[in-house]
């Protein structure tokens, strides 16, 4: 039951403001001795033309709802002590009804959302950055998803432009066949990295890999060959990551898909007078919006970046009649989503509204940023790889017993990694510390799953419990109350994370429904209750919780594991 909305629509019947706004008004207490819920009256004031005190007063003697065990007025607030009974039985028992499904709705049926995350650039190795708009972005769809919309998870793959005339220059002259073949996107990064080594030296090359590219734009048959066999090889290689990562995407529709889709949206912006020369190139001025010019065409004649994003949002128009087209990219690129999303609005589309850039922080090991272009990078498969090879020796240490300890420590080693990209607000950067992020302890992936492993070996231990006739009302401690309305808030921490693009704020959930049933357990011994009634009820009670953990974890892209 969502207990905001109950009691807007209580007061709504005796005062004269509409649910919504009253809704709005309703607060969490500080203190739990001044209720679960409290209603500030002195918005009421001015227009039932009294004092709050005494609107509180009258108010609480008019409402008269059992799912409240009693509502006090305490000076110009009006307090409201929720029935616990009614609040753990309904929760406990929605749960276990709706299973997987519980903390879904369908607020967005029959809308489009586009989230388009990853973005990789192929021939070069995935980094860092682009496991942070992998996760966030995989998380966004599942959310969305959950939420009703149709979620159209897109891949934009960074596959064109001139860096791949000059990677087929390099290839030509300095490529590897064998390499190529056995690890195909270190030899694609060491023939780049030579090229810009020997273009220093060299500044003619640059004119070659223009050349290659015109070529591979014009169709020239060797070029096409040469640059599909690198895509192809680089997906393969980002096929791997992408199921370790236990993510997927509905299109790679990226940069070369819109190649030939750009003279269209280059005539559109021409028609409308938008298309300025300067100095050989063609931009839209943006000046009167405090924006350098979004360039669309170079001086040269190629298209670029911004041009392709153009395409690609017309084509998403278009293709999805999107409800939301969502960009999880790099904060440092809210510049240029501006601009594109400036351009379409100036051509008169309404819809340049609805495109959004979901931007995120950096990341950093010590204090080096990464960059692929020295060849001074982290290899994101050996990041991973190091990650499950740390979670093993723990549990080598902690559980040398464990039956399939290879598959847990994959799902918490990878998972602890996802989890500290969750964890915070994605606009912050982030810092990789070993020992912080896999910590049994703390605010982690591995103490969360910890925790759900946990519950799974009560279970074990107490059985599986009743289904039917529990009494409820036996579960009358604090920490089973705490616990319990913690449980029932999924839906809005949800509605919550969707609202502000912040997928932390189910992984936040996920630590708070941890800690307030390690509390429980601590506080309760289940296996030896005071009563079998008592025991049922709790069991029933841990049921729930894993079930809660399993569904929010679930939607940040972590799986569950029985045992660790
Ligand atoms: N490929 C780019 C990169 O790795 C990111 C692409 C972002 N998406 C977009 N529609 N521009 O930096």
């Amino acid at each position: 039951m969502d207990y905001k909305n109950h009691i807007a629509s209580i007061l709504s019947s005796n005062v004269d403001i509409s649910i919504d706004e009253l809704e709005k008004l309703v607060e969490i207490p500080p203190k739990s001795d001044m209720g679960d819920y409290a209603f500030p009256c002195f918005s009421l004031a001015k227009s039932m033309r009294k004092a709050p005190q005494m609107i509180a007063q009258e108010l609480k003697e008019k409402i008269k709802d059992n799912n409240f065990e009693k509502v006090e007025a305490f000076g110009p607030y009006l307090n409201f002590f929720v029935n616990k009974e009614i609040l753990i039985k309904n929760t406990i028992e929605k749960i276990l009804k709706e299973k997987d499904l519980y903390g879904s709705n369908n607020d967005g049926d029959g809308k489009n959302v586009i989230v388009e995350y990853c973005s990789a650039n192929i021939a070069k190795p995935f980094h860092v950055g682009h496991l942070f708009t992998t996760m966030l972005g995989n998380s966004l769809y599942k959310l969305f998803n959950f939420h009703g919309y149709n979620a159209i998870g897109i891949n934009h793959l960074g596959d064109w432009g001139t860096q791949f005339g000059k990677l087929i220059y390099a290839y030509n002259n300095w490529g590897d066949e064998k390499a190529l073949e056995k690890e195909p996107i270190k030899e694609m990064l060491r023939v780049y990295v030579k090229f810009h080594d020997e273009a220093e030296k060299d500044p003619s090359l640059n004119d070659e890999g223009r050349r290659h590219f015109k070529l591979l734009e014009d169709g020239n048959e060797e070029e096409v060959k040469l640059w599909t066999r690198f895509r192809d090889l680089s997906l393969k290689e980002f096929d791997k990551l992408f199921k370790m990562l236990n993510v997927s995407f509905d299109s790679f529709a990226g940069e070369s898909f819109y190649s030939d889709k750009m003279d269209a949206v280059i005539e559109e912006i021409d028609e409308k007078g938008l298309l300025t020369d300067s100095q050989g190139a063609k931009v839209v001025m943006l000046d009167e919006y405090n924006m350098p010019p979004c360039i669309i065409k170079k001086a040269d004649g190629a298209t670029i970046y911004a041009t392709r994003d153009l395409a690609a949002a017309f084509y998403r128009k278009k293709t999805y009649d999107f409800y939301k087209n969502i960009y999880v990219v790099a904060k440092d690129q809210a510049l240029h989503f501006n601009q594109v999303f400036k351009t379409i609005e100036l051509m008169g589309h309404q819809w340049a509204n609805d495109c959004t850039h979901v931007g995120f922080g950096l990341v950093r090991f010590a204090d080096k940023k990464l960059s692929t272009r020295k060849g001074d990078v982290v290899f994101l498969e050996d990041l991973l790889n190091e990650a499950v090879a740390k979670t093993l020796e723990i549990i080598n240490e902690k559980n040398p017993e464990l039956e399939n300890k290879e598959e847990v420590a994959k799902k918490v080693g990878i998972g602890a990694i996802v989890f500290t990209y969750l964890k915070n607000n994605r606009e912050r950067d982030i810092v990789f510390n070993w020992d912080e992020m896999l910590s049994f302890e703390g605010e982690t992936g591995p103490y969360v799953q910890y925790t759900y492993a946990r519950g799974r070996s009560i279970l074990r231990k107490v059985g599986e419990g009743l289904d039917e006739n529990i009494d409820y009302s036996k579960l009358n401690s604090k920490e089973e109350f705490e616990l319990v309305k913690e449980l029932g808030n999924l839906e809005n921490v949800i509605n919550f994370a969707l609202d502000k693009l912040q997928p932390c704020m189910v992984t936040r959930y996920c630590i708070d429904v941890a800690k307030a049933f390690n509390k429980f357990y601590n506080a309760h011994n289940i296996a030896n209750s005071e009563s079998e009634e008592i025991k049922n009820a709790r069991i029933n009670l841990v049921k729930a919780t894993l079930q809660v953990l399993k569904n929010g974890l679930s939607l940040i892209g972590l799986e569950v594991v029985e045992k660790m």
